[in-house]
């Protein structure tokens, strides 16, 4: 299931799966996973049958045509199970019923096949994150 986290503890696993898949790796430190403006924006948790969080992505709203899909990240043993696909459908299912006409999201070049797969395209290369991640912005229309 699909929800938003609800709890204390739910919240800490949020977070913890971000830093663990997309920030750890690069020796990033801790809260470095975080913005300062978390709580304005949409938060999604992939919860498997016994409630094990495996999977997070947040959406913010950057106006009133258009969202950003952001800190997507699958637990690394869950991963191309579909629930990347599932987080990003509940996202832009979201968004559609917002009256959102378009998706952006600037997506790391491993993760460029995933986002194809899912009817994103390729607009222009973005920033390098850590001095090495190059990142890609890509589009939706939905
Ligand atoms: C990228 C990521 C979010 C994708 O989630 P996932 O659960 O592994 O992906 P899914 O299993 O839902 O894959 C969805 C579709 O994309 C395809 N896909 C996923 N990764 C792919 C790849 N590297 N190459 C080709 N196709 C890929 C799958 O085959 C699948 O297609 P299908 O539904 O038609 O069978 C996840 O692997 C992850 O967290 N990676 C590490 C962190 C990261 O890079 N995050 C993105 C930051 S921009």
């Amino acid at each position: 299931m699909i929800r938003s986290p609800q709890t204390k503890n739910e919240w800490i696993a949020y977070f913890q799966l971000r830093y663990a898949i997309l920030r750890a790796p690069w020796g990033q430190a801790k809260g470095s996973e975080q913005t300062a403006d978390e709580a304005q924006h949409q938060h999604f948790a992939y919860f498997d049958t016994e409630n094990l969080l495996l999977g997070v992505g947040r959406l913010d709203l950057l106006d009133p045509q258009t969202t950003q899909v952001r800190f997507m990240a699958v637990a690394e043993h869950q991963q191309g199970k579909g629930i990347g696909r599932a987080l990003m459908e509940e996202m832009e299912s979201i968004s559609k019923e917002k009256g959102i006409q378009k998706i952006i999201l600037h997506a790391r070049e491993v993760a460029l096949p995933f986002y194809q797969q899912l009817g994103y395209q390729l607009d222009a290369p973005s920033h390098l994150l850590f001095g090495e991640i190059q990142h890609f912005l890509m589009h939706k229309l939905i």
